[in-house]
């Protein structure tokens, strides 16, 4: 199969590293890629964001199929125009990639289907926005409508700053504050079969101890000893089956990848968010532990072909992924610096730890060297048999790496790897 994957972060890197592991993957293209994911795909120019462009490439290249990575283009239509040059293409329409696109719309569609959620406030006045955080109190939970990289969301106890929040907002969702553990859950669809993977945790905020603003996310882990094992079949039953009902019967269904982030409460399990695409750096642990060669399951997801796909097989292997970011991330960051010590894992680690690469490429000067160029950098992924062996692996391959100002967490899965 010839195969194009659309984004150049380490999601990508994670996508084409598993594609280039299956042996029904003959030739691998990625647009526009990173330095990283170069080592195993042919990286192609394109601007990711034009559908025509992307579907003339695929074209060119004799693609059959296209993974569109990141939310922007999806949100953007570009799968819709893959999709009508005839090539498969996983990746959900422009109007139903609005699960993630507009979170009111979101809102809209779980109220219809009857998936569990915050309540919630759709407010686009000041005097709306007052209300809206008064008839909740703190903490106050202020989220941007529209798309904004996982930065558009503030939660805090001040009342100003939800209120600044909101006013720098064209429109804005203000919901009830869900407490309680995170998980992120993916689901496989075509539109009517779902086929759910395993549970990840993300850690979202920039320090340790969950501490500083939110972020794109810092780390990762899979599977979830905590977690109740009975988890994935009851949001698939109350969350992932009825929304791609309620999406099909809307006549604008789902196929792509359905990610659920959700809030374990004590009252239930509730909805955060739904993004239309593979997290990040979520994919990063869950590709680690899939054993299915990956080409098939989304080419059937593409295809139509779901339900005759056979069972996921997985790995009992844990994963831990750490994330590496730039100086000043989540702010404006700090990009052109070079990185040292990638060799230096791929002969020690692997291949239990990998570096996988998001905002890198290579020296314009000097092709050797590959310097930071956005704000997430690297994604140091490791397995073991268990959490403690996987996140000693991913450390200690942190450690190897140089990035001059560079910030990662110390304490990505070390909770529940203590068994707390
Ligand atoms: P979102 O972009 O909607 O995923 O929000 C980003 C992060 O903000 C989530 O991962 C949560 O950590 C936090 N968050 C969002 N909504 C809520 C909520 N209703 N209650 C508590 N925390 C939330
Ligand atoms: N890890 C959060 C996201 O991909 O949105």
């Amino acid at each position: 199969m010839n195969v194009l994957v659309i984004g150049s972060g380490a999601r990508e890197h994670a996508l084409c590293r598993s594609l280039s592991l299956d042996p029904a993957v003959t030739a691998l293209y990625c647009a526009p890629g990173n330095a990283g994911i170069a080592e195993v795909a042919e990286l192609r120019q394109v601007d990711a964001l034009d559908g025509e462009a992307v579907s003339a490439l695929a074209v060119e290249l004799g693609a059959e199929l296209v993974i569109v990575g990141p939310e922007a283009p999806l949100v953007a239509g570009v799968a819709d125009a893959v999709r009508d040059a005839g090539i498969p293409v996983f990746g959900p329409s422009k109007e139903a990639a609005q699960l993630e696109g507009s979170k009111a719309f979101a809102k809209d569609v779980m109220a219809a289907a009857g998936v569990p959620t915050s309540r919630s406030y759709v407010c686009t006045t000041p005097e709306e926005v007052a209300e809206a955080l008064d008839a909740f109190g703190a903490p106050y939970v202020v989220k941007d409508d529209g798309l904004a990289a996982g930065k558009g969301v503030v939660v805090t106890d001040d009342l100003e700053a939800a209120a600044a929040h909101a006013a720098g907002c064209e429109r804005v969702v203000i919901e009830e504050f869900l407490d309680g553990p995170e998980v992120s859950l993916f689901a496989i669809t075509d539109g009517v079969s779902v086929v759910p993977l395993q549970p990840a945790q993300d850690f979202k905020r920039a320090l340790d101890g969950d501490e500083g603003p939110n972020t794109g996310g810092m780390g990762a882990y899979s599977p979830l000893p905590w977690a109740d094992p009975k988890l994935v079949d009851e949001v698939l039953e109350t969350v992932l089956q009825p929304t791609v009902d309620e999406m099909r019967h809307r006549g604008t269904p789902f196929s792509g990848l359905l990610y659920a982030g959700l809030a374990i409460t004590s009252r239930g399990v509730r909805v955060i968010e739904f993004n239309a695409r593979f997290g990040d750096p979520e994919t990063q642990v869950v590709l680690a532990r899939l054993k299915t060669p990956l080409a098939g399951v989304l080419k059937a997801a593409a295809t139509g072909d779901l339900a005759d796909l056979p069972a996921l097989r997985w790995s009992e292997d844990a994963a831990v992924t750490v994330v590496i970011a730039s100086h000043n991330y989540p702010g404006t960051p700090r990009t052109g610096d070079p990185i040292s010590g990638l060799a230096e894992v791929a002969a020690e680690d692997a291949p239990h730890a990998y570096v996988l690469h998001a905002g890198t490429k290579y020296d314009a000067d000097d092709r050797d060297t590959v310097v930071s160029a956005g704000g997430r950098v690297l994604s140091v992924t490791a397995t073991g048999t268990d959490l403690t062996e996987a996140r000693e692996r991913a450390y200690q391959a942190v450690g190897r790496i140089g990035l001059d100002g560079s910030q990662h967490r110390t304490d990505i899965a070390a909770k529940a790897a203590a068994g707390a």
